[in-house]
């Protein structure tokens, strides 16, 4: 069994922060999305593992390196655009060999892993095995008609679905799969679909087999899924206080403070995440908030966030809440006349200002 992690991809929901780091290197509770499917995969006792990287390749590779970490093997397949989700699948076939396969998405997250879905696989062996999961919204997903256990349908976004089963990040497949891949034509979005794939598959007589996700499941590519999966990640956290905290400090519930981290007559109210060498100072941090590694939070109140390294927050009048804050910004108020607001902002950043 081998494991193929997509890393690849556009990321354009999530700009400005993917026009400088790969959407999957993007922490949850301080710790890169992608991570938390190699381990899952681990878990699962798939040690041998394919990672589809696009542009993004370097950043991928000195993050994950040779897989030792995971004590599994990673072998890096670089696709020269994101063609498709089918696309990855039909250039890692040298890799994969004839051998059955989990596909897991990089920007995904379950938080009861894939394990049982896996041994599933193993037990039945179909064709292809897809993860599903129910939703309020089926309109918005690739959603799968199910009949006698078997998968007959899968339909991308419908707009009259027949059930309200949505495809989750997570799929097995047995080799049968490439040739379907290569059966298929682009999509409107000039994208080799899998669902197109897996559809051809069913078309073909094979069987695809439906399993139902045990606990959650998020996709990590909007800023609100993002800020979700933090939430539900930092809930799990156990409490542990390896930085230092001063007398004039509260620190309540379930919170982690890093080596280094300091926290300097201020509250800091959990669920939350405080990363190596930052400084909290004078400060409020709320619940389901994440602080990277030597950000400073001064004079200001935030919750409900996500800071990145080496980020200034200072002397802000108003709580900062719901935001998704990149690397090495500075968010300060000054001292200077006229009183207005100063920007350097991205391209497509995005500031919510109250009146
Ligand atoms: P998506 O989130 O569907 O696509 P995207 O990364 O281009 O994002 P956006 O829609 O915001 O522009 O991709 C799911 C995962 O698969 C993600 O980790 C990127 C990866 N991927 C590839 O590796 N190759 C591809 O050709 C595509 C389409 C996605």
């Amino acid at each position: 069994m081998k494991g193929l992690v997509l890393s690849g991809g556009k990321g354009s929901r999530l700009r400005p922060l993917t026009y400088t780091r790969a959407k999957q290197l993007v922490p949850v509770a301080n710790k890169p999305v992608l991570f938390y499917g190699i381990e899952a995969l681990a878990a699962a006792d798939v040690r041998d593992i394919g990672i589809v990287v696009g542009d993004t390749h370097e950043e991928i590779r000195a993050a994950v390196g040779d897989g030792s970490r995971w004590n599994v093997t990673v072998t890096y397949i670089e696709q020269d655009a994101p063609r498709g989700l089918a696309h990855a699948v039909l250039i890692s076939e040298s890799f994969i060999g004839d051998e059955p396969f989990v596909m897991y998405l990089g920007d995904n997250l379950l938080n009861k892993g894939i394990t049982p879905f896996v041994e599933e696989f193993v037990r039945t062996r179909p064709a292809a095995q897809i993860l599903l999961t129910r939703v309020p919204d089926p309109q918005m997903f690739g959603v799968a008609e199910l009949a006698d256990g078997s998968v007959i349908r899968l339909v991308e976004k419908p707009k009259e679905p027949k059930s309200d089963l949505a495809l989750v990040g997570v799929y097995m497949f047995g080799p049968e799969i490439f040739e379907s891949a290569r059966a298929i034509q682009p999509s409107g979005r000039n994208e080799l679909e899998i669902t197109d794939a897996i559809q051809n598959l069913i078309d073909r007589g094979c069987v695809v087999r439906p399993h139902l996700v045990e606990g959650w499941w998020k996709d990590t590519g909007k800023l609100d899924d993002m800020l979700e999966a933090n939430r539900l990640i930092l809930d799990t956290l156990d409490r542990r206080v390896d930085g230092s905290v001063d007398a004039d400090s509260r620190v309540e519930g379930k919170v982690v403070i890093e080596t280094g981290a300091e926290i300097i007559d201020s509250v800091v109210r959990g669920p939350v995440i405080i990363g190596a060498n930052a400084r909290i100072e004078r400060a409020y941090v709320g619940p389901f908030t994440s602080i990277m590694n030597n950000v400073v939070v001064r004079a200001s109140e935030i919750e409900h966030s996500i800071v990145l390294e080496d980020s200034v927050l200072s002397d802000l009048s108003n709580r900062v809440i719901d935001s998704l804050i990149g690397r090495n910004v500075r968010i300060m108020r000054e001292p200077v006349k006229p009183s207005a607001y100063r920007f350097m902002l991205g391209d497509n950043s995005e500031v919510g200002i109250r009146w």
